[in-house]
């Protein structure tokens, strides 16, 4: 399996990330690095935050995005206006690209979805010329973003497949401290450095928070669809619970963090 990632819709992803990663997507490009004329792959680029952000960022030569997901590039070619940007599905672990076509290759949100994850931080690294940067961003879910653990800490108190659900979540590849930045020296790459970058998710009330997941959107999304009506009420009740924390519903702003990686390819 290449992917791990549950794609339901891709309004749904919107709802429950997109909008989240449209703010990470300047952070991360501050960090990563962006110059006039310079040849950008976007690895996952889902329905675009990252590719479209690029596109203001800088006055590119090219923004090459793919997707595992035929939804997403779909949805990505769907809204580019921008004849600079090229969008198709690709395997991250088997970038169709020839060797050094990049002055850079950034993976934003993706990595931890990608099982083999070394092997597609290779690949990145062999689609960037020498000189050049990959640069990757994955949430740290078990330390770092107490809106999704406040989901699946309720329900592993509930039953064993939350458990289950909440030791899956936690320990996905590359989100433990220094795993990535582990990743990229033995892919090779050199003057490797590690960051947090940190955003707000501000929820305008509980069914802002729940709705995408309640549809299903994401992996959270998926467990929650394998519930019987029973225990389904039992975890919507339970979830709203934590998200009240005792007041009356309304907004609520958690925060999320991101371990960031960039390197240079020698
Ligand atoms: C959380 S989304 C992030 C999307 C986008 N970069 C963003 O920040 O909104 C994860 C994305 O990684 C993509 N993905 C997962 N495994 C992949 C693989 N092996 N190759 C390419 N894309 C992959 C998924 O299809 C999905 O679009």
């Amino acid at each position: 399996m290449t992917s791990t990632f549950t794609v339901h819709a891709a309004a749904g992803y919107e709802r429950l990330m997109g909008r989240w990663s449209q703010k990470l997507a300047p952070l991360f490009i501050g960090f990563a690095g962006v110059a006039d004329g310079e040849k950008i792959l976007d690895v996952g680029c889902g329905i675009g935050s990252l590719t479209f952000a690029l596109a203001g960022a800088a006055d590119l030569a090219e923004i090459c995005a793919v997707d595992y997901s035929p939804v997403f590039v779909e949805e990505t070619i769907r809204r580019n206006k921008d004849p600079r940007i090229k969008v198709r599905q690709a395997d991250a672990c088997d970038l169709p690209f020839e060797g050094a076509r990049f002055d850079r290759a950034m993976a934003l949100l993706v990595l931890h979805f990608v099982p083999e994850s070394g092997k597609a931080v290779a690949e990145m690294r062999r689609v960037v010329r020498p000189g050049g940067v990959v640069a990757a961003a994955v949430w740290d879910h078990l330390g770092g973003m107490p809106g999704m653990r406040m989901m699946v800490d309720t329900v592993a108190a509930l039953s064993e497949s939350g458990r289950q659900l909440r030791r899956r979540f936690c320990f996905q590849p590359m989100m433990q401290p220094g795993e990535m930045q582990r990743s990229f020296v033995e892919q090779g790459l050199v003057n490797v450095t590690q960051t947090q970058l940190m955003i707000r998710m501000d929820y305008q009330n509980f069914d802002d928070y729940w709705a995408p997941i309640a549809a299903g959107e994401g992996p959270l999304g998926k467990y929650v669809a394998t519930l019987d009506t029973a225990e389904r009420a039992r975890t919507d009740a339970a979830v709203r619970d934590a998200y009240e924390a005792g007041r009356p519903d309304g907004p609520r702003s958690f925060a999320n963090d991101a371990w960031a990686c960039r390197g240079i390819v020698p």
